[in-house]
């Protein structure tokens, strides 16, 4: 598997660091206020279960799942619901965690998606951020890192369904994507 990676991005101290980094912001910014993390499967599991366990107020955890890519490095653009949330986040304050924006084609999607079950604030984050790529009106609350144009794998971020378990990001080599 590792001679299919061309450069690690991020390594697990560095990765470490940043997510602790963005528990303690959201953990200050909500401190006052319950907090309902939805992560958006299955590319967050990771990111997730690092945040989730540095933060230092109490939350709830849903999970939905959506399919905008399947298979293909290029997304459809349409994005469908497959497991939506269970907890009913009427008046309660949401938290969208996402391992990557990309075009914020399901991050648009999402929040809109959500806003109809109204919920009294929505804000999100995403560890990682393709911000010269983004097509779709967005905003981003926290962000763990900006990152160019690359085909990124690991720390839950998969190609056709592999990589998922490397502990570190790094950047797929081209001819095993295109
Ligand atoms: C990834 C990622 C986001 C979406 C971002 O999911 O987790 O949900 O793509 O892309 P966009 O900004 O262009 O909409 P993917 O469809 O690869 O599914 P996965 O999380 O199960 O790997």
């Amino acid at each position: 598997m590792l001679h299919k990676i061309s450069a690690i991005l991020f390594d697990e101290n560095k990765i470490q660091r940043r997510v602790s980094d963005l528990a303690a912001q959201i953990s200050k910014d909500y401190e006052d206020n319950d907090l309902v993390i939805i992560a958006v499967l299955k590319g967050s599991f990771v990111f997730l279960a690092d945040l989730c366990r540095c933060f230092t107020i109490p939350i709830e955890i849903d999970f939905i799942a959506i399919s905008s890519y399947g298979d293909s490095a290029v997304s459809s653009g349409k994005v469908t619901v497959k497991k939506d949330i269970d907890i009913d986040i009427k008046g309660k304050h949401v938290l969208i965690v996402e391992d990557i924006v990309d075009t914020g084609i399901s991050l648009q999607y999402l929040c809109d998606h959500l806003l109809s079950r109204m919920p009294a604030s929505i804000k999100s984050c995403t560890l990682l951020d393709k911000c010269m790529k983004h097509e779709a009106d967005i905003k981003i609350d926290y962000k763990g890192f900006d990152i160019d144009d690359e085909f990124v794998v690991g720390y839950g971020l998969d190609y056709a369904e592999q990589f998922r378990n490397l502990p570190y990001i790094g950047i797929l080599k081209e001819e095993f994507y295109k």
